[in-house]
C-alpha cells in the first residue's frame, strides 16, 4: 500500500551498458519499494551530458536504461518512469537551488573532486553543480525517500541542507520534507570481478571486470570463472571474509542474487573449494540474469512502446512538479 506522504524518488544515469551493479546495487531496489510506496524513476539524461555524450547514443542509452527498469520488474502503472529533460521543472528548479546552495558546500563535494580528476579547470561548470541539479530532482516532488548508492550519500546530504536552508530562508517552514536515504549498506558495492577494492563500473576497460545484463549465458561463466580470487580456502567467517575483498564480493554477489543471508552462504560453502560457490554462483546468475538481459532486447526493438512508456510517466510527473513549482514560485517572489 502506499504509504502516506511518503515517496520515493530516484534517478540512473543513461551512460551505458547497464551491468550487474546497477541491477542489484539500484533497480532490483526499486521494485521491491515499488511494492510498498509510492515511487518515482527517473532517467537522468541532464545528469549524463555533464560529460561529453555522443547524440545518438545518449538517445539509446535513454531507451535501454528505461528498458533495464522494466525488464527488472518496474511496472509503469504503479510508478511512474520517465526521463528528466521531459520535465522542464527539474532545470527551473536547479537554477533556484543554484542560488540557495553555498559554493562552499559544493567545493566538499568528492565526486566533483575524483571526476573532474587533476584539471579541475577545464570539467563543465554542470560537473560543478550536479548535486543541485539532484537536490531539484528530489525536492521538485517533495521526495520523502531516496534509495542511492554510498557513493551519492554526500550529494544526499547537500540536499537536506538545501531544502533546510531553502525552509529557512523563505520561512517557509516545513515546506520541503528533509530527504531520508535509503542506503542498502551490504551491496550498495558490487565490486569489479578483477579487483575486489575498485567499484564494478561501466568505464572498466576489462569486460572481464562486470557481468553486462545483456551477457550471454557463455559470457557470464566465463566471467564467473576468470574472477579474481585469492589462494585461501572457502573463509570460515565474516571476520574472515571482510578481509578478503574479492571472496567477499563473489559471496555478497551469491547472497544478493540468491536472497540469502552472507551467513548462510558461509555455512553452505564452508569446507569447500571455492570453485564450488563460483559454480553455483553463474548457474544462479544465469537464471536471473539472462532472462533480464533477453526482456531488454526485447523491448529494445520496440521503441514505440517505450516512447510511450516515458511519455506516460512525463505526463504524471509534470503534473507533480507544476502543482509544486508553482508554490514554489510563489514562496520566492517570481511573477
Ligand atoms: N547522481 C545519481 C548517480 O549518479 C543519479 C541521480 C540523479 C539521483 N538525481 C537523483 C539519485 C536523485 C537519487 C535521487 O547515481
Amino acid at each position: 500500500m502506499a504509504g502516506k506522504n511518503k515517496l520515493v524518488f530516484s534517478g540512473v544515469q543513461p551512460t551505458g551498458n547497464l551491468h550487474l551493479g546497477n541491477y542489484l546495487g539500484a533497480m532490483k531496489n526499486f521494485v521491491s519499494l515499488q511494492k510498498k510506496m509510492e515511487c518515482i524513476y527517473c532517467v537522468v539524461d541532464l545528469h549524463a551530458i555533464t560529460t561529453h555524450q555522443d547524440p545518438k547514443i545518449l538517445k539509446e542509452n535513454i531507451f535501454e536504461t528505461t528498458a533495464g527498469f522494466l525488464a527488472s520488474g518496474l511496472n509503469p502503472e504503479k510508478s511512474i518512469i520517465f526521463n528528466q529533460s521531459s520535465v522542464s521543472g527539474h532545470a527551473e528548479l536547479a537554477w533556484i537551488m543554484n542560488c540557495v546552495a553555498r559554493v562552499g558546500w559544493l567545493n566538499r563535494m568528492t565526486q566533483f573532486k575524483d571526476k573532474a580528476g587533476a584539471d579541475k579547470e577545464k570539467a563543465s561548470v554542470g560537473l560543478y553543480i550536479y548535486p543541485n541539479l539532484m537536490a531539484a530532482d528530489i525536492l521538485l516532488y517533495k521526495a520523502t525517500h531516496i534509495p542511492v548508492g554510498a557513493d551519492q550519500k554526500q550529494h544526499l546530504e547537500l540536499c537536506r541542507d538545501i531544502a533546510q536552508k531553502f525552509n529557512n530562508d523563505y520561512k517557509a517552514e516545513n515546506f520541503f520534507p528533509i530527504p531520508e536515504p535509503l542506503i542498502q549498506k551490504k551491496i550498495s558495492k558490487i565490486m569489479s570481478l578483477r579487483d575486489g577494492t575498485k567499484k564494478m563500473s561501466k568505464s572498466d576497460e576489462s569486460e572481464y571486470s562486470r557481468i553486462d545484463l545483456k551477457d550471454s549465458s557463455e559470457d557470464i561463466t566465463k566471467k564467473i570463472k576468470k574472477a579474481k580470487t585469492d589462494s585461501a580456502p572457502f573463509p570460515e567467517n565474516e571476520e574472515e571474509l571482510n578481509k578478503r575483498p574479492e571472496a567477499l564480493n563473489l559471496v555478497n554477489i551469491y547472497s544478493e542474487i540468491t536472497n540469502s543471508s552472507v551467513e548462510k552462504v558461509l555455512n553452505d560453502f564452508r569446507g569447500k573449494d571455492f570453485s564450488k560457490l563460483k559454480k553455483n554462483l553463474s548457474d544462479a546468475l544465469v537464471a536471473s540474469i539472462c532472462p533480464l538481459g533477453k526482456e531488454i532486447k526485447k523491448l529494445m526493438q520496440d521503441k514505440g512502446f517505450l516512447t510511450s512508456v516515458l511519455k506516460k510517466g512525463k505526463e504524471n510527473a509534470n503534473k507533480k512538479a507544476e502543482e509544486n513549482l508553482k508554490k514554489i514560485r510563489e514562496i520566492v517572489g517570481l511573477l
